[in-house]
C-alpha cells in the first residue's frame, strides 16, 4: 500500500505539476541513500500532518491561532483579508487548517518530498480515508508487539475533496523562508540566502505583507536563528502577530561543515566582502535567547507563552516508548 500511495503522489504530480518545478520527472536522476531516507520519513510526516491519530499533536497549535484569528477585530478588517505565512510548511495541513478559517494562508518549503506530497494532498481531490498506509513499517525499534509496527493509518482524515471550495486563498512556494522572505540587507549570500533580481522584487514585495507568521516545529531548522528572526519581522506588517510552536531540536547541532558567506550589494547583488567559509552550527540559541532578541531587539511583545508542552511527532506519545518533544509556544507582537 506504501507503495501505490507513493506511486499515485508521483503519477499526480507528472500529470498536474505544480509552480515549483516537478516537471519532466521522468528525466530525473535515480534517487540517492538520502532521498530514500527522506521518502521513508515522509510516511511519518503524511501520518503526523493527515492522519485523525495524530490530531492530538495538531490541535494544540490550531486551537491558538484560531482563537487569534477570532480576537482580530474583524469589525475593522475583513477576515478574509488576513494574510498568515507558514513557513516550513510540509505537506500543508496547517494551510489547510487555516484557510479553513477564512483567512488568506500561504506556505513556504524547501524540501522537494514535502511539495510532491502537498501537491497532491491539496489538490488532489482526495476523499476522507481515501488511502490506508503503513507508516510505521520502516521503522524497528521500541516496538511492545509487531502489530504496532504493521499498524495501518487511514489518510486523509477530512475531506479534502468536498472542502476544497470553502478554502480561503491558498498558494505555497518551493523556497527556503530566508530566501523568499528576507530583508534585502543586512543578510549574508550562503547556502539560504541567494542573490538575483527577481529574489530580491520577491523579497521587497514581503516586507510587512503579513498579519500572521506562523512557525510550526520549524525554528529549529536554521542554521542561523537570527536570520529567522530578522525574516519574521520583516514580512510582518506592524503590529502583526509571530505565533511559534515547536521545540529547539537544532539541526545542524553536530554538523562540522562549513559554508561560505559574502555581504552583498543591494541593489545590484554583486560581492562586496567575502568571509570565508563559517559554520553551519554554532548560533543554536535557546529559548531564552530567542524571546530577549525578539522582545529586546526587534520590537516584539509577549502576548502568550507556554513552555515544556510535550508532544509527538508523527507518532502518538507512548505508541514506541519515546517521551516525545518538549516544546515551546509564544504568541509575540511586532510594535505598531
Ligand atoms: C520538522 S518539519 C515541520 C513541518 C510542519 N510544519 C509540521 O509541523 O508538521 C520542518 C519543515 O521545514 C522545512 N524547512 C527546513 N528548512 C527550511 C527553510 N530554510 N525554509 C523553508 N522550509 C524549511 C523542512 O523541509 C520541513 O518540511
Amino acid at each position: 500500500m506504501n507503495s501505490l500511495f507513493l506511486q499515485a503522489i508521483l503519477t499526480f504530480n507528472i500529470e498536474q505539476p505544480a509552480g515549483f518545478a516537478a516537471r519532466d520527472i521522468e528525466t530525473w536522476p535515480s534517487p540517492s541513500e538520502l532521498d530514500k531516507i527522506e521518502v521513508v520519513s515522509i510516511l511519518t510526516q503524511i501520518n503526523r500532518e493527515w492522519s485523525g491519530e495524530c490530531d492530538g499533536e495538531r490541535v494544540y497549535l490550531r486551537e491558538r491561532l484560531k482563537k487569534c484569528l477570532d480576537h482580530v477585530d474583524i469589525s475593522v478588517r475583513n477576515k478574509g483579508l488576513l494574510e498568515v505565512l507558514n513557513p516550513g510548511c510540509g505537506t500543508g495541513r496547517l494551510l489547510v487548517d487555516a484557510a479553513l478559517e477564512g483567512v488568506a494562508v500561504c506556505g513556504s518549503d524547501i524540501s522537494i518530498h514535502m511539495m510532491l506530497v502537498a501537491n497532491y494532498m491539496l489538490n488532489g481531490g482526495l476523499q476522507m480515508h481515501e488511502w490506508e498506509i503503513y507508516p510505521f513499517v520502516h521503522a524497528f525499534s521500541h516496538w511492545q508487539n509487531r502489530e504496532c509496527q504493521l499498524r495501518a493509518v487511514k489518510v486523509p482524515n477530512l475531506n479534502l475533496c468536498n472542502i476544497l471550495s470553502k478554502y480561503g486563498r491558498m498558494e505555497m512556494g518551493y523556497v527556503s523562508f530566508v530566501n523568499g522572505y528576507g530583508p534585502n540587507v543586512g543578510i549574508r549570500y550562503s547556502s539560504e540566502y541567494k542573490f538575483n533580481p527577481d529574489i530580491e522584487v520577491s523579497r521587497a514585495a514581503a516586507k510587512n505583507k503579513f498579519d500572521f507568521v506562523v512557525t510550526n516545529f520549524f525554528l529549529d531548522t536554521g542554521s542561523n536563528m537570527l536570520s529567522y528572526l530578522q525574516t519574521i519581522q520583516h514580512c510582518l506588517k506592524p503590529g502583526g502577530i509571530w505565533l511559534n510552536y515547536g521545540p529547539l531540536l537544532y539541526h545542524f547541532k553536530s554538523e562540522d561543515e562549513t559554508e561560505a558567506v559574502f555581504d552583498i550589494s543591494i541593489p545590484g547583488g554583486e560581492i562586496i566582502n567575502q568571509h570565508g567559509e563559517v559554520p553551519m552550527s554554532g548560533l543554536e540559541l535557546s529559548v531564552e535567547d530567542i524571546v530577549r532578541i525578539a522582545t529586546q531587539r526587534l520590537g516584539f511583545t509577549i502576548l502568550e507563552r507556554e513552555d515544556g508542552i510535550v508532544s509527538g511527532y508523527g507518532s502518538p506519545l507512548g505508541n514506541n516508548g519515546l517521551p516525545g518533544y518538549k516544546c515551546h509556544y509564544w504568541a509575540m507582537q511586532l510594535s505598531q
